[in-house]
């Protein structure tokens, strides 16, 4: 059967370990040998126990666990084209000449880019005596399948990164925890959600708790948000409202593109209004911890779409990426949607603030 490996790569997110078990599964059913690659790219180029053969029961009782059991590493050595030549001899050495991906744009990235220096690593492992002219014959070609997981559902051409929907059920059990305690003291609080530089989970979590004001990246509110803000807080509580709630996206900015913080926000707060207000900042609680039965079958679906991509690829078949449209898992060229992901992070560098909405919005 054909050589296929799984790993996943960059920060982890809820939901992995459904997408790596139906790759394990569907891959093992269409007669591949499957193998783990385990720490992400260090692992593939580190070899030895780090790339070993996956089995049927090995994904057994994984699919209701965060994070991933096969690890994931942030790799600078695989950057460095001595370290891909390290990877392509230890994929070589064993058959695997069909990747599966899991991870964020960079990973997606790298593996692309490995894709398109295969035939060159391969001239270079003969020349160098590492492995046979029939070795490089036989796996002249390394087909790629991606997929993201994330929780922040920043990557263009899908409609849900795999862990985004987890991440939201933690962040709003926390709020609402959060909302009964502000209630009695009659407190504002601001919570910090993650997202790095997408404002998905923050716009989402703002919906669904009735904040009353919310940061996000993409749209910098108007240059005296200050007295827009404390106007808001103001005329909630003139209605009878008890408390008040705001959301700070990690990546949130102003118009100068510099961050508005939690503390900074809290500031202004309590300078014009004297509110009782604190400060909750998340953090990695909403990456950790089981994944939703969306995320189970997102991952679910998205890694076996995976496989059967790989095992239709012909010699020039794209690189592709297992991509979620509407309710439908689809499969889109991995560079083009990289490149647009790409553009919303331009558009923000660039303060072009209403493309970089415009292109969010296309997800
Ligand atoms: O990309 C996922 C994410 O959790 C972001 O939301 C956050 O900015 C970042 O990773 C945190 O990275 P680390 O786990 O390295 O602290």
């Amino acid at each position: 059967g054909k050589g296929l490996a799984v790993f996943t790569s960059g920060g982890d997110s809820q939901g992995m370990n459904a997408a790596v078990r139906a790759v394990v599964r569907m891959g093992i059913y269409l007669g591949c040998k499957v193998f783990f690659i385990k720490e992400g790219y260090q692992g593939m180029l580190d070899g030895g126990e780090n790339i070993v053969e996956a089995t049927w029961s090995s994904v057994s009782s994984i699919i209701h666990k965060g994070g991933t059991v096969i690890g994931s590493a942030r790799c600078l050595e695989f950057r460095e084209r001595s370290g891909r030549l390290k990877a392509a001899k230890n994929l070589v050495d064993r058959g695997i000449t069909n990747l599966v991906v899991i991870g964020g744009d960079g990973s997606l990235t790298g593996a692309n880019l490995f894709r398109s220096e295969w035939s060159s690593l391969l001239e270079e492992l003969v020349r160098t005596g590492q492995i046979t002219k029939d070795q490089q014959t036989k796996y002249a070609h390394l087909h790629i399948a991606g997929m993201v997981g994330s929780i922040d559902n920043d990557f263009c051409g899908t409609d849900m990164t795999i862990g985004t929907d987890s991440a939201l059920h933690r962040i709003i059990e926390a709020i609402d925890a959060i909302v009964s305690t502000a209630y009695s003291h009659q407190r504002t609080f601001i919570m910090e959600v993650m997202g790095r530089h997408c404002g998905y989970l923050a716009i989402v979590t703002a919906l669904t708790s009735e904040a009353d004001y919310v940061f996000v990246p993409e749209m910098p509110p108007p240059r005296d948000w200050p007295t827009k803000l404390c106007d808001k807080l103001e005329q909630e509580r003139s209605t009878g409202q008890r408390l008040n709630i705001i959301i700070v996206a990690e990546g949130a900015i102003d118009r100068d593109g510099q961050p508005i913080t939690a503390e900074k926000v809290r500031e202004v707060v309590v300078k014009n209004l004297q509110q009782d207000t604190r400060i909750t900042v998340l953090g990695h609680v909403q990456r950790g911890g089981n994944p939703s039965a969306f995320d189970r079958v997102l991952g679910c679906r998205m890694g076996a779409e995976a496989v059967m991509a790989l095992m239709e690829a012909t010699p020039d078949t794209e690189s592709c990426v297992v991509s979620l449209d509407g309710n439908q898992a689809v499969r889109l060229p991995l560079m083009e949607c990289v490149e647009r992901t790409k553009a919303v992070t331009k558009a923000m560098e660039n303060k072009d603030w209403e493309n970089a909405v415009q292109l969010r919005g296309k997800s």
